[in-house]
C-alpha cells in the first residue's frame, strides 16, 4: 500500500465522520427543538387541566345546587296533564283544569314511558316530573278513605273540656238531630282542631266517629295535593258525595294546611291547582248547610298559615285549641298508655309526669313504649323507675339540650 492511498484513505474516514458528526448535531437540534414544543404542549395541557379542575368544581357545585333544586320542585305542588303526541325529543301535552297545550321534555328514564294518552304529573315549569298510572280510579281511592277507627273517648287523656265541645258540636247533631230542630237552631257543622303535633288531635277525631258510631272518611291535605296530583278538587267532590251515601258520616281533613294555606296563592300553575282544590272544599263546606248527618272536623297545627276564608264565622262552628298537656294531663296519658304494663313498686307515674314537663301525648306515649324496652333489654318482667328515667332521656333528652343551647345563646 503506497503512503497516498493510506492518507487519502484517512481522510475519506475523516469527512465521514464530520459528516455524521454534523447529521447527528442536525438530529440533536431536531431532537431538542421537539424537546421544547413538547414541554410547551406539556405547560398547556398542564393549564387546560387546571382549568378543568376548576369548571369541574363548578359543575359539581352546579349538579349540588340544581339536585336541591330539583328535590324543591318535587315538593311543590304538581298538577296533572295527558300526552297527546310524543316526538324524538318532545312531549305535546294538554293540561287538566284549563286544556292549554304545551311542548315540553321529561327526564331520559321517563322518556320512554309516556306514550300519547299517558297521565302525567308536571311541575309549575311544565316538566315532567312522574308518569301516572293509568287506572287510577279516584272511588276506589275514595273507598280507601273510609276508616272503622277504634278508639274511644277514655283513651284520650287530659283533653276533657275539647273532648266536650267536640262532642256538642259532632256527636249530639249525629245522634240526636232532633234536639236541634226542637230548639229550633241549625246543627253546627263543623270543628277546626288545632295544636302542636302529637298532642292527640287526629286520636280525638277518630274518638268521635267511633263514639258516634258514624262513617268515618279520613283524607290528608298533604295527600291532596301529592298523592291525588290534579285530581284534588274531584276527590273533594268525590269524598262529600261518600258522605252523604254513607251517612252519619265524619270527613276527617287531617293537615287542612297544605290545601287551605295563604303561601298556595302565589299565582303558579301549581297553586292554582291546590287553589281549586280548597275552592271545591270550601263549596262542599258552604253545600251542606242543612244536612245534619255529615260533620267535618279538620286537623292542623299551622294555624297561622291558614286562609282566613277557612276560618270566616260560618265555616266552622269552633276553632278548638287542643293544648300541651299540663301535670294531670301528663299524669292520665302516662296512666292510659301504660294502663297493661306490670311495674316495679318504685314506679310512681305521677312523679313522672312532673319530670316530663313539655312532652306531648305523643312523647309521652314514645317514653312508655322505650321504658317496656328497657326492662325487656335487662331480662326482667316489671318495668323500674330507672327504665323510665332512661327513657326520658332518651325521649326528650335532645329538646332539653337544644333549649339548654339555645338559652346560653340568648342569654
Ligand atoms: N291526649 C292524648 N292521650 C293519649 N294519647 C295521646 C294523646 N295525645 C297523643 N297521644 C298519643 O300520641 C299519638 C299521636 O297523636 P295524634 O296523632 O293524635 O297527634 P296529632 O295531634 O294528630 O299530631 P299531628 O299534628 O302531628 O298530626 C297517638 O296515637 C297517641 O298514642
Ligand atoms: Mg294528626
Amino acid at each position: 500500500m503506497s503512503e497516498s492511498t493510506a492518507v487519502s484513505g484517512q481522510n475519506t474516514i475523516q469527512e465521514s465522520f464530520l459528516k455524521r458528526i454534523t447529521a447527528l448535531e442536525a438530529e440533536n437540534r431536531g431532537l431538542s427543538d421537539e424537546l421544547e414544543t413538547t414541554r410547551v404542549e406539556r405547560e398547556e395541557v398542564r393549564a387546560k387541566l387546571f382549568e378543568s379542575l376548576i369548571a369541574n368544581k363548578k359543575y359539581l357545585r352546579e349538579v349540588e345546587r340544581l339536585k336541591k333544586e330539583n328535590a324543591q320542585l318535587k315538593r311543590m305542588p304538581l298538577f296533572l296533564a295527558t300526552a297527546i303526541e310524543v316526538g324524538e325529543d318532545y312531549v305535546l301535552l294538554r293540561q287538566h283544569g284549563n286544556n292549554q297545550e304545551f311542548i315540553t321534555t321529561a327526564p331520559p328514564e321517563l322518556f320512554g314511558k309516556i306514550e300519547p294518552n299517558t297521565r302525567v304529573a308536571v311541575n309549575n315549569s311544565l316538566t315532567i316530573v312522574r308518569v301516572l298510572d293509568r287506572s287510577l280510579d279516584v272511588r276506589a281511592k275514595v273507598m280507601e278513605l273510609v276508616e272503622a277507627p277504634d278508639v274511644s273517648y277514655n283513651q284520650v287523656g287530659g283533653l276533657e273540656a275539647q273532648i266536650q265541645e267536640v262532642r256538642e258540636t259532632v256527636e249530639l247533631p249525629l245522634t240526636n238531630p232532633e234536639i236541634f230542630a226542637e230548639i229550633g237552631i241549625e246543627p253546627p257543622r263543623g270543628v277546626l282542631l288545632y295544636g302542636l303535633p302529637g298532642t292527640g288531635k287526629t286520636m280525638l277525631a277518630k274518638a268521635v266517629a267511633h263514639e258516634s258510631k258514624a262513617t268515618f272518611i279520613h283524607m290528608s291535605g298533604s295527600e291532596l295535593v301529592h298523592k291525588f296530583i290534579g285530581e284534588g278538587a274531584q276527590l273533594v267532590r268525590d269524598i262529600f258525595q261518600m258522605a252523604r251515601e254513607k251517612a252519619p258520616s265524619i270527613i276527617f281533613i287531617d293537615e287542612i294546611d297544605a290545601v287551605g294555606s295563604i303561601r298556595t296563592h302565589d299565582g303558579t300553575t301549581g297553586s292554582a291547582e291546590v287553589n281549586r282544590t280548597m275552592m271545591q272544599l270550601l263549596a262542599e263546606m258552604d253545600g251542606f248547610r242543612t244536612r245534619g248527618d255529615i260533620k267535618i272536623i279538620a286537623a292542623t297545627n299551622r294555624i297561622d298559615i291558614l286562609d282566613p276564608a277557612l276560618l270566616r264565622p260560618g265555616r266552622f262552628d269552633r276553632i278548638i285549641e287542643i293544648p300541651m298537656p299540663g301535670l294531670e294531663g301528663r299524669h292520665k296519658i302516662l296512666e292510659i298508655h301504660a294502663a297493661k304494663m306490670k311495674r316495679a313498686e318504685d314506679v310512681d307515674l305521677f312523679e313522672i309526669a312532673k319530670e316530663t314537663e313539655g312532652a306531648s301525648g305523643a312523647d309521652l306515649k314514645a317514653i312508655v313504649v322505650e321504658a317496656g324496652m328497657n326492662a325487656l333489654r335487662r331480662n326482667v318482667t316489671s318495668v323500674g323507675r330507672n327504665d323510665f328515667e332512661c327513657a326520658i332521656k332518651k325521649v326528650l333528652g335532645d329538646e332539653v339540650q337544644g333549649s339548654e343551647e339555645a338559652m346560653r345563646m340568648f342569654s
